[in-house]
């Protein structure tokens, strides 16, 4: 066993290095001598990544040579204790000095321990000096795009990003009911409410591990934040159907159309990459579940479309995922501005590749969990003027707001991740 912020720091320099968090992190959990601790560490080292930057940039008289590089984590790691965490400052100080024995770099220690203990006698003054974007812990150039779409709520977007997210549940209602399962929760003392925008969606007033859910090994319940139940709601797909998911790995939408529908779909279940299959196969049997799975690129629909048309089309898009940062706070430090172009590109041609297989008179569902506009609204629009054929629906803003070409729901709004939705039905007399 190792200790936990020796573990933390190494998971933190792989993501830096250019790993993604899913792939960093679980492997070494195991090797630590506490692994809440280390996940707590690691998510929120990344969380606050730009601001400890900007804190690290005052607080280091030379830069720390590249080969060094794990204790610039180390440091994240001790920097993110101070600011965040409720552990007695001296011992995480203390703990975090001693990192440096078990990195075999013990002439850091001095280094390391005049870091964080300069950060405590002068917190108040560095923090005064950080810019907007350090302060805020964004990219500058996500910042700037954030301004620009959201002039009044960039702050709190912002804010929100940085915040840890409720653990949110769906409840398989093939099973029981939510009130059913409301009661189950309760009498394991798992403390819970009925969320308000998804009739199957419970939030818990404290993370647990899934193993504490009753029933979750046999399908009764799948962890899924509320923003991304609204797709079953939106599209609401009827018993017998023929629908396409095509962005599906790794499966909870397409769980969640197969249980509103009382799991009778003639569902075709489509994911590009083939590594990303088991765990949507994982998914459906978990949960009892059945549906076609292939692999394939749902925008060469002539490679895997047998010329059925469908009466439903869920297009969950592969997207920037801005709209997640809080879940996945690795993204805040890959994503390129250069992406934005490639994937508002890949989105368009997904919109107009798949509109010619649906019915007249059927419905498409286009969701991503971004708040950017060029690949929400704007791409919905392109698709509209494009296609005399499609009519946009409109959406019930109960549980966020109309975007123009669909609802936008903000990072926080009742408690939800960033998604945003638009409904397009194909009109049957053109
Ligand atoms: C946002 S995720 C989907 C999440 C999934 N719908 C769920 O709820 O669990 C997007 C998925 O689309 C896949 N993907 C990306 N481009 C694709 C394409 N051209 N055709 C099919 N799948 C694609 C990605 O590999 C990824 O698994």
């Amino acid at each position: 066993m190792k200790p936990a912020r020796l573990v933390a720091s190494e998971a933190l320099c792989a993501v830096l290095d250019g790993a993604s968090l899913a792939r960093a992190l679980p492997p070494r959990l195991s090797e630590s001598d506490n692994p809440p601790l280390t996940q707590e560490l690691v998510y929120g080292a990344l969380r606050w990544h730009f601001h400890i930057e900007g804190l690290l940039g005052q607080l280091l008289e030379r830069p720390i040579r590249d080969k060094d590089r794990i204790l610039r984590c180390l440091l994240h790691v001790g920097l993110y204790q101070l600011m965040e965490m409720d552990l007695p400052p001296h011992a995480a100080v203390n703990e975090t000095v001693a990192v440096t024995r078990a990195l075999k770099r013990p002439w850091a220690r001095g280094l390391v321990n005049a870091v964080l203990r300069r950060y405590q006698r002068e917190a108040e003054r560095l923090e005064a000096s950080l810019d907007e974007a350090d302060r805020l812990s964004h990219p500058r150039w996500l910042l700037e795009r954030l301004r620009q779409a959201w002039p009044n709520e960039w702050q709190r977007i912002c804010e929100e990003n940085n915040r840890r997210p409720p653990m949110v549940l769906r409840v398989n209602r093939l099973r029981q009911s939510r009130d059913a399962y409301l009661q189950q929760l309760a009498a394991e003392g798992i403390e819970a409410r009925p969320h308000p925008c998804s009739e199957v969606a419970i939030e818990l007033a404290r993370p647990v591990p899934v193993e504490a859910l009753p029933g979750f090994a046999d399908g009764a319940v799948s962890v899924q934040d509320a923003a991304a139940q609204l797709a079953a709601r939106f599209l609401d797909p009827q018993p017998g159907e023929r629908v396409l998911d095509a962005c599906a790995a790794p499966g909870g939408k397409t769980a969640h159309l197969l249980e509103h529908a009382g799991g009778d779909l003639d569902l075709l279940a489509l994911e590009m990459e083939p590594a990303r299959l088991p765990a949507l196969r994982e998914t459906l049997e978990r949960l009892g579940l059945e549906a076609e799975i292939r692999q394939g690129d749902a925008a060469c629909p002539e490679d895997w479309w047998d010329g059925r048309p469908f009466d439903r089309i869920l297009l969950d898009a592969p997207c920037s995922a801005t709209g997640v940062l809080r879940r996945n706070p690795d993204i805040r430090v890959h994503r390129r501005p250069q992406d934005i172009a490639r994937l508002q590109a890949t989105q368009q041609s997904l919109l107009n590749a798949l509109w010619p297989l649906l019915r007249p008179g059927g419905r498409l569902l286009y969701a991503t969990c971004s708040v950017l506009p060029e690949e929400n609204r704007e791409r919905v629009a392109e698709l509209v003027a494009g296609q005399a054929d499609a009519r946009l629906l409109p959406l019930p803003a109960d549980c966020g707001s109309d975007a123009g070409c669909g609802l936008q729901i903000l990072p926080g709004d009742e408690e939800m991740d960033g998604f945003f939705h638009a409904l397009i039905e194909k009109r049957r007399d053109s």
